[in-house]
């Protein structure tokens, strides 16, 4: 039996471990993988132009510990139906017949999509053409509520831990304050696990709203402590006001956020008198090798993705409930984003350990 593969939305650590899973699954039970370059967009390969690759265990060997993807990866394109979330669209139906000719001249009996929520819906559009699909959720962000856990998200903690472990330093060497920005478009878990880890005095999480003047008084109670150096670390998506801070709000699609860690650095520099220094991490956080963790947990992930085409659980997303892995409905998946509870353990703990959420 022939399988497809492919790599949808933006990258994070463990792609490629997933890729190594699912080859090495249908390797055992004599099926062939092929791979998609570049997300759905290889679908559209036609005689003129493959953009996909025959891939054995000889490509695939020892892929688990590389960053990125062997296969690429867009976040937008002719098969990009959700652009925020709730917001659905449409395939071009001219689009549609290409991916029918594909699925028949390579003799696809079914796709395993690794991507986030808007990824799966694409997929689950392809289901009603004929290609049953499986999905695996990728997230850097972990906001997906079907998973515990998505792989990638501990690899970019330890990028944002180990970022502020160097911050650290340097803010204590100077008595300075840094103010860091963390990714997490709609919910917190990398700025909130990440802060925890790397010892930060202030989080700011789209979750929980905050009041500038009360991170101020924490902060200055810091320092009245004798606390040289002062860390803050705030998640992309957390508001302003109101409002998200946007890089370009003119972009179609998924806006671009990014630029709230100079807003909060220049407010708290002139309420609290403290040089003030900013570091936004961005993509440094979906970069690199994953850590131990991700490596397993992708290879799971694709190894199950497997389990499920030879269990014909169809239009369903693999999801790690506990230590189990579990096939999920895609439309029940997709349905719920796992936001940071304001009350959770998680945040009780941070707050036992003094640290200040502005609210
Ligand atoms: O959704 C994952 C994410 O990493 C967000 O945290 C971030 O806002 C966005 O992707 C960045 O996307 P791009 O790679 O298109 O800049």
């Amino acid at each position: 039996m022939n399988i497809g593969v492919l790599c949808s939305g933006g990258d994070c650590p463990g792609l490629n471990a997933v890729i190594e899973g699912v080859v090495g699954a249908a390797t055992r039970r004599g099926w062939k993988v092929v791979g998609f370059y570049d997300g759905f967009e290889g679908l559209l390969s036609d005689e003129n132009w493959q953009h996909y690759q025959w891939l054995d265990e000889n490509i695939c060997h020892g892929i688990r510990s590389k960053g990125g993807t062997i296969l690429g990866t867009v976040n937008k394109g002719n098969f990009t139906i959700k652009t925020g979330v709730n917001q659905k669209g449409e395939i071009d139906p001219v689009v549609l017949e290409k991916v029918k000719a594909t699925i028949k001249r390579l003799d696809l009996e079914a796709l395993v999509v690794v991507g986030g929520d808007g990824s799966q819906s694409t997929a689950l559009l392809l289901a009603e053409i004929g290609l049953p699909v499986v999905g695996v959720p990728k997230t850097i962000d972990n906001d997906l509520g079907a998973t515990d856990v998505t792989f990638g998200f501990n690899s970019a903690l330890e990028v944002v831990s180990e970022s502020m472990d160097r911050l650290q330093t340097t803010a204590n060497a100077h008595q300075r304050m840094f103010v860091i920005e963390a990714m997490g478009r709609h919910a917190g878990w990398i700025a909130l696990q990440g802060g925890m880890a790397g010892n930060a005095d202030v989080i700011l999480l789209p979750e929980i709203p905050f009041d500038l003047n009360k991170v101020v008084d924490a902060i200055k109670l810091r320092k009245a402590a004798g606390q040289r150096e002062i860390m803050v670390v705030v998640s992309e998506g957390a508001k302003l006001g109101n409002d998200l801070v946007m890089i370009d709000a003119t972009t179609k699609g998924e806006v671009r956020l990014g630029g709230i860690a100079n807003l909060v650095a220049e407010k708290l520099e002139v309420a609290t008198g403290i040089e003030t220094r900013v570091a936004v991490l961005g993509h440094v956080q979906r970069g690199g090798s994953p850590i131990a963790f991700d490596r397993v947990l992708g290879t799971r992930f694709g190894s199950f993705a497997v389990e499920m085409i030879e269990n014909k659980q169809f239009n369903c997303l693999a999801s790690l409930h506990g230590t189990e892995m579990v096939a999920m409905p895609i439309e029940e998946a997709v349905k719920t984003l796992k936001l940071v509870d304001p009350n959770c353990q998680l945040v009780r703990t941070a707050r036992d350990l003094g640290v200040c959420f502005g609210d």
